[in-house]
């Protein structure tokens, strides 16, 4: 049994450990409820170009800057404690971008892969690839196995990383197996049911996430994880991807545990609910 004045320091070295004491991030992290954290977080990592931009920097640096992002927030992920992080770093649409961009985007990506792998491991972070990765250049996907498999035994935050990813085109692919599976004989129409649907998504064998953020002002899905954020809470931030820090994640997860998460149903009191405005506001 832990006597009180230990829990404490406990704690307190838990919360030291996330953010340090007298900073912006810890004022945020006091206020954050650790039992009511989201299991998996998802990020449109969005704003790279406009940030470049402002700087007069070609757009690449935009996403070279961002990767500084995406190390705090894998980090900040797994203190929290989330179960799941997933980011989406290159959409099948992304394609249509001039080639320098997106040789230099797959560039980025081996970068951090090499860099970062010791760290994933030693850390306990599982990673996961998530998109048609198939379709990638084989120096990419020999990178991301090489990942996969660095850090297969991890236990701790998985960090999903979407990739040539699209939700429809996700979804396209779980009705191909559907349909195939009929044809074989293996599948009827009743044994489709949502469990099966989720089993055959890449996503699968994770929770579908609780919160969805979206940095740089921009309001859109843009076709990432359709089916999967059904009852996601969205928080669009108006931070560009490169200025995103820890204290913005904690923000976000602040408004998250202040909204009320009804799943269609009615609010614990019965009472309807009646948006006012103001963030978690129900009546
Ligand atoms: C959107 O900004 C961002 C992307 C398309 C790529 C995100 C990639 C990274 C942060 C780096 C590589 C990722 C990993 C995981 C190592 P945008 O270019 O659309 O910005 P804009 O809307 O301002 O033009």
């Amino acid at each position: 049994m832990v006597d009180f004045p230990t829990l404490v320091l406990t704690v307190m070295q838990l919360l030291d450990e996330i953010a340090a004491p007298g900073t912006r991030e810890r004022e945020i992290l006091e206020r954050i409820d650790p039992d009511r954290m989201p299991r998996h977080v998802a990020i449109i990592m969005d704003g790279n170009g406009r940030w470049a931009k402002a700087r007069s920097l070609p757009r690449v640096e935009g996403h070279r800057a961002g990767i500084r992002s995406v190390r705090e927030t894998v980090e900040a992920a797994a203190r929290l404690g989330f179960e799941v992080i997933t980011l989406y770093a290159f959409s099948t649409e992304n394609w249509k971008r001039p080639r320098h961009e997106v040789l230099t985007l797959m560039g980025l990506l081996k970068e951090y892969i090499n860099r970062e792998l010791n760290s994933l491991r030693d850390n306990n972070l599982r990673f996961r690839p998530i998109g048609r990765i198939d379709q990638l250049d084989s120096s990419v996907q020999r990178e991301l196995q090489r990942a996969v498999e660095g850090t297969a035994d991890c236990t701790g935050t998985l960090v999903q990383i979407a990739l040539n990813y699209s939700g429809r085109q996700e979804l396209t692919d779980v009705i191909r197996a559907g349909v195939t599976e009929g044809v074989n004989g293996t599948l009827s129409p009743d044994g489709v049911d949502e469990e099966w649907i989720n089993n055959h998504l890449t996503t699968s064998g994770c929770p579908d996430p609780d919160l969805l953020i979206r940095t740089s002002g921009e309001q859109r899905i843009s076709n990432f994880l359709l089916w999967q954020v059904a009852y996601a809470e969205i928080y669009f931030c108006p931070v560009l991807w490169p200025d995103f820090t820890t204290a913005d994640l904690l923000t976000a997860v602040l408004e998250f545990q202040r909204r009320e998460r009804r799943f269609g149903g009615l609010a614990p009191d019965g009472n309807v609910f009646t948006p006012t405005g103001e963030p978690g506001a129900t009546s």
